[in-house]
């Protein structure tokens, strides 16, 4: 399954949410600058760009779920890589709250990266700053727009498994259990024989049916003809006298002004609540926190796999804390055909 369709549409919520955001969410009131790890690690846009680079030939979903990855850690106590840390006795975390659990992706992918950046420069570059730069990438590997990342972000010692519930939009409540009566009859129909009615319920399908791996404007153009995966989509359209219709036709018609917004939006979302100067932490594995990394035996990275993978050493309690690091795929059909 691909992706970039909710993403394009996430950029009318970007530009609509995001832009409500006071000014304290400018880069140079948050302190953060693109030309921030030029002394000391000047190559890290590339190495993160190889990772993806690399997996994405064999999972092009990855650049739509790395992009995800960035919103889910900043509309949660801000860009942070809070939604990074694994459960362990005083971290709750955010990746089994309702909105990321079987949901979100790449996890596994930052850690690849975290491995490489160590190599190149050993306890310099943040988590948070390795999503933000991965979405970046992403939307340039998807032929999307490309934009200039303020960087400089800290890693949190905390993560809110409470607010991620809040403040993530959770698809159990996105999902309509009826399709959209606007949608599109022949696409309605495509969609119930993916998603029979009292089926399992783990089908996936595109959210973008026209150009799934491709960063473009045509999920916009797929809401014009009524080809709107989630109802919530759908509805920027379909719904008289909404002001989104005028953004969907606006986007719909010129590529270049739905690059733009997006770009804005996406450096200003980059700049929620980050911590920078000597707070938070450079953590060492980006699962964990450092005092807890130390007190596991990790921060260890398996350089001979360059997979990225971790030791995970027991604590004497049997539990290697290995709760994240992984893949699951996207869960049920968006929409339960009747
Ligand atoms: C209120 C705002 C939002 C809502 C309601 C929403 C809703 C959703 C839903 C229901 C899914 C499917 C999840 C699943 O099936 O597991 C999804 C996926 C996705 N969303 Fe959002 N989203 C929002 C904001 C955003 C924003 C701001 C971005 C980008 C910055 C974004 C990027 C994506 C991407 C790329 C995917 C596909 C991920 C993948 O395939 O792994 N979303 N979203």
């Amino acid at each position: 399954m691909s992706s970039f369709g909710v993403k394009v549409w996430c950029a009318v919520v970007l530009v609509v949410i995001v832009g409500e955001l006071p000014m304290s969410t400018d880069a140079q009131a948050s302190g953060l600058d693109p030309s921030f790890y030029k002394n000391t690690c000047p190559n890290v846009h590339s190495i993160v760009r190889e990772v993806i680079r690399n997996v994405s030939k064999t999972d092009p979903r990855m650049l739509g779920s790395l992009i995800r990855l960035h919103f889910h850690d900043c509309f949660v106590q801000g860009c942070d890589a809070s939604i990074l840390l694994n459960d362990t006795k005083t971290i709750a975390s955010e990746q089994s709250a309702p909105p990321n659990s079987n949901s979100i992706r790449g996890l596994d992918v930052v850690n690849k990266i975290k491995t490489e950046v160590e190599k190149a420069c050993p306890g310099v570059v943040s988590c948070a700053d390795i999503l933000a730069l991965a979405a970046e990438i992403s939307s340039v590997l998807g032929q999307g727009p490309d934009w200039k990342v303020p960087l400089g972000r800290r890693d949190s010692t905390t993560a809110n498994k409470t607010l991620a519930g809040l403040n993530l939009p959770d698809k159990a409540s996105i999902n309509s259990a009826q399709p959209d009566p606007n949608l599109n009859t022949t696409y309605l129909q495509q969609l119930r024989s993916i998603c029979p009615k009292n089926g399992p319920g783990n089908a996936l399908t595109n959210l973008d049916s026209s150009t799934p791996d491709k960063f473009d404007k045509n999920y916009y153009s797929n809401l014009q003809i009524r080809k709107g995966l989630l109802q919530s989509d759908q509805e920027l359209f379909s719904t008289p006298g909404a002001e989104t219709v005028s953004i969907v036709n606006k986007f719909s018609s010129d590529e270049n002004a739905f690059f733009e917004a997006f770009k804005a939006s996406m450096i200003k979302m980059g700049n929620i609540g980050v911590i920078t100067g000597n707070k938070g932490e450079i953590r060492k594995q980006c699962n964990f926190v450092n005092t807890q990394s130390i007190e596991l035996g990790l921060g260890l990275y398996n350089s001979e796999d360059g997979m990225g993978s971790i030791f995970f050493m027991e604590n004497g309690d049997g539990d290697p804390y290995n709760k994240g690091g992984g893949d699951e795929d996207r869960g049920p059909c968006p929409i339960e055909t009747v």
